[in-house]
């Protein structure tokens, strides 16, 4: 941790272009505040997200939820809430820098703050210079993050219309982001109308996946930023267009390769809501994916569906140990047994996600897939899949693809990774 002190030479402005860091306050008094605004008012890359005048109280997210890039926490109004409220921050937001803001230079008092993960220890009055350095150290270090980053490709795709694709989807996004921390996108591939903006309650706006593949030739972190759009969980998307017209889907298989490529830099998971079907966009994509989930229900008519996707990636010579059969709407009574199904496909299913339909409608409704209780046979058969997306080892070292006879739902309903 760095302690910066009320003097500092005079430095290069390097926070005028680039990539823009969010900023929270907390506990900061009027003259502080005032402080660190005119400080910021000069750097176009810094916007000052949310002002708190509380520490992290119980059962209150909402500064957790601002999920900025940098909190300031001002430690002499009540040293004691201020760690507490850290030490949340760090444990919560991993990726997220935590400045202290104190008029003591204690050493113990710096050695406390930099225990409950604050990267700088900035004395009052806080100095411009060393404000400056110690946002460009932030930038810095995301860069060099993001530089070892190359994120996976997750493809969602179902074997016929409404096997519940855009569902599970968005909730597998949200939980990467909200429970994991991961950063996670999620695109809506659809060419028309797609739903995942829906779903997750995010308002439309104009610009749209197809529309950034379109621009593959000149994508870079500026063009990118204005197609985002952020749920609550933190989980960004992509939206698909919203209406019919022009057509779109005629973007090159390159194009996408280039678009999946540069967001692969910026994200640790990409999942991909997919319109039905193997045609050529849709295998523009799925060529490109680390995994495929192959989304069905348990009735005969979406396995004869699941039977025939299976031979068509067969036939165009895809991995077969990059595709996982998913099982949704599963249920103990009805449907067809999962031994049958895995003796029709030569394979195991890999997810089995129990049939809920009014606790799905009511995630679509409030637009909140990832606030419901994980106590749910639902949520808990979800959750334990987002363990698994983020397990260290390899997804495709767990399990064989062989089949043996299936196993039974024990008493924990609801999914098992194979
Ligand atoms: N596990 C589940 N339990 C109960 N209902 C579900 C489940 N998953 C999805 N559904 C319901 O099934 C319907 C179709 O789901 P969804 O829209 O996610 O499917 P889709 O594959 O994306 O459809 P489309 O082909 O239209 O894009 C929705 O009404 C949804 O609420
Ligand atoms: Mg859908």
């Amino acid at each position: 941790m760095r302690v910066c002190g009320a003097r500092g030479e005079h430095m290069e402005n390097p926070l005028q272009v680039g990539e823009p860091l969010s900023l929270v306050t907390i506990c900061l008094d009027g003259y502080g505040l005032g402080q660190l605004r005119n400080s910021i008012a000069s750097l176009p890359m810094v916007h000052l997200r949310a002002e708190f005048q509380h520490y992290l109280a119980q059962n209150d997210d909402q500064i957790l939820l601002e999920r900025a890039d940098i909190y300031v926490i001002d430690f002499d109004q009540n040293r004691e809430e201020a760690v507490h409220t850290a030490e949340r921050i760090h444990e919560v937001l991993g990726r997220t820098a935590i400045f202290a803001l104190s008029s003591s230079s204690e050493p113990l008092l710096i050695i406390r703050a930099m225990r409950c993960g604050c990267s700088e220890y900035l004395l009052k009055p806080v100095n411009h210079d060393e404000l400056l350095k110690a946002l460009a150290r932030v930038r810095e270090q995301r860069k060099e993050k993001r530089e070892h980053i190359r994120g996976q490709v997750l493809s969602f795709l179902g074997v016929k219309g409404g096997s519940g694709v855009t569902t599970l989807a968005t909730y597998i996004g949200a939980l990467l982001a909200k429970v994991h921390n991961r950063r996670a996108l999620l695109v809506d591939y659809h060419p028309e109308l797609g739903d995942a903006s829906f779903y997750l309650s995010l308002q439309r706006h104009h610009y749209h996946f197809y529309a950034l593949a379109e621009n593959a030739h000149r994508l870079d972190a500026d063009l990118l930023r204005p197609f985002l759009v952020q749920h609550p969980s933190g989980l960004d998307v992509l939206q698909s267009p919203d209406g019919f017209d022009p057509p779109y889907g005629q973007v090159s298989a390159e194009a996408i390769e280039h678009t999946l490529e540069f967001l692969r830099g910026r994200y640790e998971r990409i999942l991909v809501d997919c319109p039905p079907g193997l045609d050529k966009a849709n295998m523009a994509i799925i060529a490109q994916s680390d995994q495929l989930y192959l989304i069905t229900t348990p009735e005969t008519p979406a396995l004869r569906h699941l039977i025939h996707h299976l031979d068509q990636l067969r036939s165009l010579d895809y991995p077969r140990e990059r595709v996982r059969v998913v099982v949704n709407r599963h249920s103990k009574k009805g449907g067809v047994a999962d031994d049958q199904i895995e003796r029709a496909i030569d394979k195991r299913i890999y997810w089995k996600v129990p049939n809920h339909y009014a606790e799905v409608m009511k995630a679509i409704n409030t637009g909140a897939p990832a606030s419901l209780s994980g106590s749910s046979e639902l949520m808990s058969s979800l959750m334990r899949w987002a363990d698994a997306l983020t397990a260290k080892q390899p997804e495709a070292a767990k399990g064989k693809e062989a089949v043996k006879p299936a196993a039974s739902f024990g008493a924990r309903a609801g999914g098992a990774a194979r």
